[in-house]
């Protein structure tokens, strides 16, 4: 996959690209990131990206003519006088980053990893001018709802969860598959060597060998931690007859506590 990034600092993302399975993904060919600087793409002699906004107010905005000469000389085969739709000529998706976007989710990562090519624009400021939303970018996507002072570190969030999902990237095919998210539902807990530490042991089970049993254990932690943390996901994982009896055995244990404590409404 190539992954295009268009931004005014692009002196933020070599450290983050060239380190572990980035790195590795790059080394390996399965990725290429090309960053490029907006800047480059501004014309007179001072390279002005950015103006305050009409109307008056606060802040600065990203003017359109370096973003749409930027996206046009890298993106865009066909050049042309008349102002066509850009977004039916592009190559590959413009992402705009932007705390207006559709929420980031590992959904929204597998659909992305499945692209040859993807492009990131990173906003800045107040904000670009919004003839680049309506006329160039393709999607606009938001990593949470807070607002960053650009869109640079959510790019780089794009671009890490994207690239994992790449096969091979992660060393063992499939490793992904069990991700937090990736099932619909938080992952259980993982232990590591020693198998006692401090006292605290490592649960018999992960050190039985026996596989069936392991997996068994898995999915009940996992569907306690999602019914304890985040049950929310719960209404829409894919869940079998035997996970729904798991979960109704969290329920009797929930509601006993409840009882248990005096708390118990109903
Ligand atoms: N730029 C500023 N805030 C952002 C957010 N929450 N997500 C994506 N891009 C942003």
């Amino acid at each position: 996959m190539h992954i295009d990034i268009f931004t005014l600092f692009p002196a933020m993302f070599p450290g983050y690209l060239n380190e572990s399975i980035l790195k590795r993904a790059q080394e390996m060919g399965k990725l290429s990131v090309a960053v490029h600087n907006i800047r480059d793409y501004a014309q007179g002699k001072h390279r002005v990206t950015d103006e305050p906004p009409f109307g008056g107010g606060g802040g600065m905005v990203l003017k359109p003519e370096p973003i749409f000469a930027a996206v046009e000389s890298l993106l865009i085969n066909h050049q042309s006088d008349k102002y066509e739709d850009l977004r039916l000529m592009i190559k590959s998706p413009l992402i705009l980053m932007s705390p207006q976007g559709r929420p980031f989710t590992q959904a929204i990562a597998q659909e992305l990893a499945q692209q040859e090519r993807l492009a990131l624009l990173c906003g800045r400021y107040e904000g670009v001018d919004e003839r680049v939303r309506q006329h160039l970018v393709t999607d606009e996507i938001s990593i949470g709802d807070y607002v960053l002072t650009g869109g640079e570190l959510a790019a780089m969030v794009v671009v890490d969860a994207v690239a994992r999902l790449l096969p091979g990237a992660l060393g063992a095919e499939g490793a992904a598959d069990c991700d937090s998210h990736a099932t619909g539902l938080l992952e259980g807990p993982h232990y590591t060597k020693p198998a006692v530490f401090r006292e605290w042991a490592v649960p018999d089970v992960l050190r039985s060998g026996h596989a069936a049993n392991i997996a068994r254990w898995r999915r009940e932690q996992a569907l306690r931690r999602t019914w304890q943390r985040r049950p929310d996901l719960l209404l829409t994982a894919v869940l079998t007859e035997t996970d729904k009896a798991y979960l109704a055995v969290l329920a009797e244990e929930e509601a006993g506590v409840l009882v248990e404590k005096g708390e118990d409404k109903s």
